[in-house]
């Protein structure tokens, strides 16, 4: 395995191969490695000739200061995950000067409007931050091809309209959610559960699954309300929110229209962690 702590050194390495045609498989992550991000991983080893893995918590992506000093940095243990999957994986793990070079703030960015849905509204800046540190990965690593999680839809959706309205030539693919046994998304953030926190966190994901169910013969509006209602049995989570929106647009939808593919959209804390999830619901 060969790690890289400079874009330099890196982009040094890489851009031979690329000139000799070779596909480079690209996976970008803030580490804390899971099942979940390994899926990813292996997606793109058995797809590419290069499989290159980012490891960097990127400060302009958290809006609040305390989430970021908390967020788990496990990097030994992260390589160990992934030697035991393949030693031909090219680990890139900058340091924040090396991205930012002292300035370390957010360009701006426009996703026609799917910026401002969901996430976009209760993480102010958290897309900029995102678009900022994919769009320079990108540049430095020059994939053919990214592998993103559905467990982030909506960063899923924005990555793909960021790569469209900078015409950067990178496929990217969006691969399905891996859970815990008990259902619940596998996060880098489960990490800072209490035990009996993790276990009470498979309400999530059988809410929506029973959310799914009512949708198919009740209104979202009632949908709505369902979900609403089965959070404030159990007091010790916050529903941030629940919204069902169409797939494409992420706009919040009011009624249902027939060839439209609608999913819910949940963010909810439990021990002040917040855990977000999604499920398709037609
Ligand atoms: P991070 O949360 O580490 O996630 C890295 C990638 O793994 C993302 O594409 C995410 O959607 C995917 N992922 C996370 N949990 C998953 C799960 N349970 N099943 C499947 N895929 C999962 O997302 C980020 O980092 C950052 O925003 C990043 C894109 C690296 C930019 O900093």
């Amino acid at each position: 395995m060969l790690i890289f702590n400079k874009k330099s050194d890196l982009s040094a390495f890489l851009s031979p191969l690329s000139h000799q045609n070779k596909s480079i498989g690209f996976v970008p992550t803030m580490g804390a490695l899971h099942e979940g991000h390994l899926s990813l991983l292996k997606k793109s080893l058995t797809e590419n000739d290069i499989t290159v893995m980012s490891i960097f918590v990127n400060p302009t992506q958290f809006n609040n200061a305390d989430d970021l000093e908390k967020y788990p940095r496990t990097f030994e243990e992260d390589l160990k995950k992934m030697s035991k999957i393949s030693d031909s994986i090219i680990v890139y793990a900058p340091s924040v000067s090396d991205i930012y070079e002292g300035n370390t703030v957010s360009e701006s960015f426009e996703y026609d409007g799917l910026e401002h849905q969901m996430e976009g509204q209760h993480r102010p800046g958290h897309f900029d931050g995102v678009g900022t540190i994919v769009k320079r990965l990108f540049e430095i690593i020059k994939p053919t091809t990214a592998y993103f999680g559905e467990k982030d839809f909506q960063q899923l959706q924005i990555v793909k309209k960021l790569v469209e309205r900078y015409a950067i030539p990178v496929q990217i693919i969006g691969c399905p959610i891996f859970r815990e046994a008990n259902g619940l998304a596998m996060s880098s953030r489960n990490e800072r559960l209490s035990e009996n926190a993790r276990k009470k966190a498979a309400l999530i994901f059988e809410i929506l699954n029973q959310a799914k169910s009512y949708f198919a013969s009740k209104s979202i509006t009632e949908t709505i309300q369902f979900v609403q209602n089965e959070f404030k049995k159990h007091p010790e989570f916050e529903l941030e929110y629940f919204e069902i929106a169409d797939e494409t647009t992420l706009l919040s939808a009011e009624s249902k229209e027939i060839e439209k593919k609608y999913r819910g959209f949940i963010a909810v804390f439990i021990e002040k962690i917040r855990l977000i999830d999604n499920i398709s619901l037609n």
